[in-house]
């Protein structure tokens, strides 16, 4: 009995020592050169995430990338889907910030209204990474880069594919608009380069605009309208694959031929929307890559361990027609 107890008491010593040093350990790997605090139970570097939501097929394969490059990466994430509202982004960025995370990362729902939530994560010391889309804040300090896609790029080759097959046309060419969520940066960004593209051919006129919110069942119903309105409509430009894809059981069910009587313009090229594209029921793509998930985790190490990283990083992207849509399908991997 004596034995036992004079056995015990130094192994609890050596426990209680050995959580002590552990518990050292693991705040010196949290708090890195940036003070940001924070770090993972077991050391690692943690990053607070708020994605927009589950609004398309885009937004999946983004999720999936991010998701998967974390766990690749060693990262421990924190993941919240703010269901595209901006409140719940604002409320999930507080909540990392009082969580004391390693970086917080997230793709704004909206452009605008994010400056004080932004400063109270810079007063924090926590380094802010956008990813898929931007900020409309004056103050550039209030974040350390933006990864993504030129989205006025993607609406102007949208735009230039279609200047460039009209040509041939005899008098006006009708287009409605399937814009993505009023204010977002993808909708506005969109918008305006195709736009500034279409202006080289007096003969295409935008004859209907209004938001479809990114979804099929926005697109389908919006599109459902242009056609009660607008007997003649030659040209769909959607602001994404998903809404193009509602908007083709709208035409379908009014009697037309997509990809035939109305031509059919997209962006993103996630599978379903090439696989339309394939079967000659879309025209064109222009792709927006969401395959983010390594960018971003190779962004975080870099910024949580102080380094520098350049302000603005853009997403590599191509364009489809429907014989290139053919062969790209059997290895597309979203
Ligand atoms: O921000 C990227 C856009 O958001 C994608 O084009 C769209 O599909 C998504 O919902």
């Amino acid at each position: 009995m004596r034995n036992m107890r004079m056995s015990l008491a130094p192994r609890r010593a050596v426990a209680a020592l050995a959580a002590v040093l552990l518990a050292g350990g693991m705040a010196a790997c949290g708090n890195s050169d940036t003070g940001t605090g924070g770090g993972g139970d077991d050391g690692k570097l943690v990053m607070g995430f708020s994605q927009v939501g589950a609004e398309s097929g885009w937004r999946t394969a983004n999720t999936n990338s991010i998701k998967e490059a974390a766990a690749e990466a060693g990262i421990e994430l924190k993941f919240d889907d703010a269901q595209q509202k901006q409140e719940n982004q604002i409320k999930a960025i507080r909540n990392y910030i009082q969580q004391k995370v390693d970086v917080i990362a997230f793709s704004p729902v909206v452009e605008s209204g994010w400056d004080t939530v932004l400063k109270e994560a810079k007063d924090a010391g926590i380094p802010v990474i956008l990813t898929d889309r931007a900020v409309d804040s004056a103050d550039k300090s209030l974040y350390k880069t933006f990864l993504g896609s030129d989205f006025v790029k993607e609406g102007r080759l949208s735009g230039e594919w279609l200047v460039e097959n009209s040509k041939d046309a005899t008098g006006d060419v009708n287009i409605v608009e399937l814009q993505g969520t009023t204010g977002s940066a993808p909708a506005n960004d969109r918008k305006k380069g195709f736009a500034e593209a279409i202006a080289a051919d007096p003969k295409l006129k935008v004859i209907a605009s209004q938001s479809g919110d990114f979804t099929r069942a926005g697109g389908k119903q919006v599109m459902e309208q242009f056609l009660k309105a607008h007997p003649k409509i030659d040209v769909l430009f959607a602001h994404n694959d998903d809404m193009g894809l509602g908007a083709l059981e709208a035409i379908t069910a009014a009697g037309k031929e997509p990809g035939k009587d109305i031509t059919i313009i997209t962006i993103d090229a996630v599978k379903d929307g090439m696989q339309a594209l394939a079967d000659g029921k879309f025209n064109f793509i222009a792709e927006c890559s969401p395959l983010l998930g390594p960018q971003l985790m190779d962004l975080a190490k870099k910024v949580h361990a102080g380094e520098e990283v350049p302000p603005r990083i853009e997403t590599e992207e191509t364009t489809f027609t429907q014989e290139q849509a053919k062969e790209a399908l059997p290895n597309r991997k979203y």
